[in-house]
């Protein structure tokens, strides 16, 4: 297409569905964020976004087939900390670049992450935890989303505070982790907090800290790892929505516009925090702003990652 042709193509957009991949199971905190997040955004730009699930590798498998997708604005992935900075260092055959393959959209929640269990695991608070993990390594285990997932670097960070390897167990996703935790057939879980507060509020599974400097309003009761005693463990994820490198700049200026007015609106912002999310203030929201995020977090994760790998 000449150049006024796609410019015209860009003018247009969006003239039909847009498909967004969520690169987790359904239900999972990707999934969620992203639908309660896209579901705004399709009002403001006329068309249906559909969301399209597609597992494995810790989101790499779908992370490395949005990168390859038409750079027109019709394929989207809702990535974050795990697939767009952790898998970098974890992944030395990664099939996709973050930054070299990816245009930044922006920014949609942070996310603080909480030490979870099955709530008849037998330590009471988070001391006893650290105890138990120590005196039973060999034998507990730690569910999440495979390699290079928020889940699982997590915890990664998790044990190398405690000196511990203990036995992780995959999923799809956190969704179907959290399906196991309530079922008690895993130990515990370094999940996102959007996952965890109705099961945490309806009794079905105990939080015993959140990874962030101050207490959550959507779990009041929960203490931070710094009241619980472990203050070197703190951790926040976040999610975002990134288009194939090249996709025009008209389109990303589109999408980043449906989101910014979709993170202004009441209904999404009520959903967002009462799942415990922190909902990016105006200065973060921009696609500029994510291109760094990932560019720092690459940065930040990759010497840790290696250390403890
Ligand atoms: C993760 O651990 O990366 C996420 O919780 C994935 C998900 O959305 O299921």
């Amino acid at each position: 297409l000449g150049v006024s042709s796609s410019q015209a193509l860009a003018q247009a957009y969006p003239t039909r569905n847009i498909t967004m991949i969520v690169p987790f199971a359904a239900g999972g905190p990707t999934d969620v964020i992203a639908r309660i997040v896209t579901g705004h955004m399709a009002q403001t730009l006329g068309q249906t976004i559909i969301i399209e699930n597609v597992v494995g590798a810790g989101g790499t498998t779908a992370t490395a087939r949005a990168a390859k997708a038409a750079n027109d604005g019709y394929t989207l992935i809702t990535g974050h900390m795990g697939t767009h900075a952790a898998s970098v260092p974890l992944y030395p055959k990664l099939a996709y670049h973050p930054e070299k393959d990816f245009e930044p959209v922006g920014l949609l929640a942070g996310t603080p992450i909480l030490i979870l269990a099955r709530k008849d695991l037998p330590p009471k608070d988070l001391k006893e935890f650290i105890a138990y993990v120590k005196a039973n390594e060999s034998k507990i285990n730690a569910a999440h989303a495979g390699v290079g997932s928020v889940s699982n670097v997590s915890c990664e960070l998790l044990h190398s505070v405690l000196g511990v390897k203990p036995i992780g167990v995959p999923f799809n996703g956190t969704g179907p982790a959290m399906n196991a935790l309530v079922a008690g057939q895993v130990d515990y879980m370094c999940d996102q907090i959007v996952n965890a507060v109705p099961q945490i509020n309806g009794g079905t599974i105990k939080a015993y800290a959140v990874a962030t400097p101050e207490r959550n309003p959507s779990l009041p009761n929960v203490p931070t790892t710094t009241e619980a005693g472990l203050p070197a463990f703190q951790a926040q994820a976040w999610n975002a929505i990134f288009a194939p490198k090249g996709t025009p700049p008209e389109v990303v200026a589109k999408l980043n516009a449906a989101v910014v007015k979709a993170l202004d609106d009441e209904t999404v912002r009520k959903r967002l925090l009462e799942l415990g999310s922190v909902i990016p203030p105006a200065a973060d929201r921009t696609p500029a702003a994510l291109g760094t995020l990932v560019k720092n977090e690459i940065a930040k994760w990759t010497p840790v990652l290696k250390a403890v790998n």
